[in-house]
């Protein structure tokens, strides 16, 4: 199937790098969040790295404008039907996202493809909110998306071939690395990279290191570029809690229940980058 007008649902961190992306890579794409505060917020945010790149000589002005000038923007549903695909990136919670995909399939055409960005949510179990499973499997992108060079294409039990190597091809025309996983929670990054952000945090619940040495720790002595409890902050603390929920309720495995000390951040509204506070201060 030929891809040429992509829909993003969700103009949060996710949404908004991965609606940037379509958009550099010459796709006309629709993207659609719940308000027009929230749109605006997360186009800014899109507007904002662009011109970045401007700045530092890494894209020119025309790029830049070529590039916006293909975002449409809006809050309503019905402009997804135009679209080719439909790439979901609201919050990590399934009836959500199962409402919205059974409102999306109304509305779009039974040949168009939905994907869903979830880190950690069984994608069968979405794509049974449609009439459409084999049409249907996850695009997992890692944050930040114009940054990260990675894309997993999951299959579900009912993802057919045709599905899975529309996606591939398009993950390549977004200038991404495909890698393809089963349908379990996590895929292949999140299983290996969630337990390890919850053991940091429960090293730092049980007073074993400073925050600074913990994440110093992991950067300096092992090369990664962010230590993990400054990457929770970047994550976002709320998405890393329901990730963790999911994970947990499906293995049932201690390594991924989600320790006490971050369910109480959450509750706090400590949530990271995104609220100001979370391991770290920052400003807004
Ligand atoms: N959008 C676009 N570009 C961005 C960006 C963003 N949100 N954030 C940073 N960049 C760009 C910067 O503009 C900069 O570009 P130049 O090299 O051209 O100057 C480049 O990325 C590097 O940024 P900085 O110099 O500001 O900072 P840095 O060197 O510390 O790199 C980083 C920032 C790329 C985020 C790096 O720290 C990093 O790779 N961190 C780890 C990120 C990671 O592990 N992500 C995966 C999270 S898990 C996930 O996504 C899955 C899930 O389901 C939860
Ligand atoms: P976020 O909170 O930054 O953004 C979610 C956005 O979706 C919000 O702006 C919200 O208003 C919007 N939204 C909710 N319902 C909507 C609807 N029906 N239509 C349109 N917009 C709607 O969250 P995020 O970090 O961008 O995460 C989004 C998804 O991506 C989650 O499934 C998450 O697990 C996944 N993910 C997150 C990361 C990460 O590092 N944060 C990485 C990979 C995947």
């Amino acid at each position: 199937m030929e891809i040429r007008k992509v829909g993003v649902v969700g103009c949060g961190l996710m949404g908004s790098g991965i609606a940037q992306v379509c958009a550099q890579s010459g796709f006309e794409t629709v993207v659609r969040e719940v308000s027009q505060e929230l749109l605006d917020k997360g186009l800014a945010r899109i507007e904002g790295f662009l011109a970045k790149d401007v700045a530092k000589g890494k894209l020119t002005t025309q790029a830049k404008d070529a590039a916006l000038g293909l975002l449409k923007p809006t809050v309503a549903l019905e402009p997804l039907a135009e679209c080719q695909i439909v790439i979901e990136a609201i919050v990590e919670n399934l009836d959500a996202k199962r409402e919205l995909f059974s409102t999306l399939d109304a509305i779009c055409p039974p040949e168009t493809i939905f994907a869903s960005n979830t880190s950690s949510l069984t994608i069968i179990e979405m794509a049974t909110a449609t009439r459409r499973p084999d049409r249907f499997a996850g695009l997992h992108f890692f944050n930040p998306v114009p940054v990260m060079k990675l894309v997993e294409v999951i299959r579900s039990i009912a993802t057919s071939d045709a599905t899975i190597a529309t996606l591939k091809e398009f993950g390549t025309a977004l200038g991404k690395t495909v890698i393809e996983a089963k349908d379990t929670p996590g895929f292949i990054v999140n299983r290996l990279l969630v337990p390890y952000l919850l053991d940091a945090v429960r090293m730092l619940e049980a007073g074993i290191a400073t925050r600074e040495d913990i994440d110093a720790g992991m950067r300096l002595g092992c090369g990664h570029p962010m230590g993990p409890l400054t990457l929770l902050d970047f994550v976002g603390l709320d998405t890393t809690y329901y990730i963790a929920n999911i994970m947990f309720e499906e293995f049932k495995d201690p390594r991924f229940a989600p320790p006490p000390l971050l369910k109480r951040m959450v509750l706090a509204g400590h949530l990271g980058r995104k609220s100001g506070r979370g391991f770290y201060e920052y400003e807004r």
